[in-house]
């Protein structure tokens, strides 16, 4: 039997890509982290392609995608992204990366950089891909769509806890604004924006733990 493809898009820290991570072993999928990818192109463009003033020159970073080698290496069923050969996993949680990735995330050359692997990984199905335009773009024909969300107090608090985890000095004030605006860019840009697909089911996990909100994506998928 084929196993299935699972798109869940959502806010920013409504917990996609850690219950994900749970599904995937659950159900003996891979999971792809998308935001993973944007923010390792954003990483790169942090290191190769500022101007004087600290800004991004994107018509740098549009010239350099042939410098970006992408890797994926299967661990366990997570797939952790490798950028030239190097894992990126930790520095791509950076509070500079995070300033900055729903800028270049909203560029169309970007974007067209990396749908093409994001696509090419469901061909032969059994994943389960986490990001912002999942269910719309970039798997439209997904056999199950999820779409979370969550109060924004609720979601810096975890965001912030999860940068403490890791290591990473963090502010709950701009943690939070963080989040707001990107959700605000990604929501607005006009290539792929944050929605909800309309054959989404979307699930609300403010009050829901992340045990909770597994169950309920897995009773979903049993029923349909
Ligand atoms: O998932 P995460 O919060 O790590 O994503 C970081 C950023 O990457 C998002 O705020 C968004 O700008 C971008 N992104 C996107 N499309 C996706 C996944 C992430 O634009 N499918």
């Amino acid at each position: 039997m084929k196993k299935p493809v699972i798109a869940i898009d959502g806010y920013s820290s409504t917990g996609k890509s850690s219950i994900s991570k749970v599904i995937a072993e659950k159900l003996g999928l891979i999971h792809l982290d998308t935001g993973a990818l944007y923010r390792g192109v954003t990483w790169f463009a942090l290191q190769n392609c500022l101007e004087e003033k600290g800004t991004i020159n994107l018509e740098v970073l549009f010239s350099s995608f042939d410098q970006i080698e992408l890797e994926f290496k299967n661990d366990n069923g997570e797939l952790i992204l490798f950028l030239n050969h190097i894992d990126i996993s930790k520095a791509i949680r950076s509070n500079e990366v995070s300033d900055n990735v729903s800028f270049v995330a909203k560029q169309k050359e970007v974007r067209d950089f990396l749908l093409q692997s994001q696509r090419s990984l469901a061909e032969k199905g059994g994943i389960i891909m986490d990001g912002r335009d999942i269910g719309t773009v970039v798997l439209p024909d997904a056999d199950y769509k999820f779409f979370l969300t969550a109060s924004i107090d609720e979601r810096t608090k975890r965001r912030y806890h999860e940068l403490l985890s890791l290591g990473i000095e963090a502010d709950e004030q701009q943690v939070k604004e963080n989040l707001i605006e990107r959700d605000r860019i990604d929501s607005e840009r006009e290539i792929a924006p944050l929605k909800q697909a309309e054959d989404a089911i979307v699930i609300d996990n403010t009050n829901l733990t992340k045990k909770e909100t597994i169950e309920e994506i897995l009773s979903h998928v049993k029923k349909i």
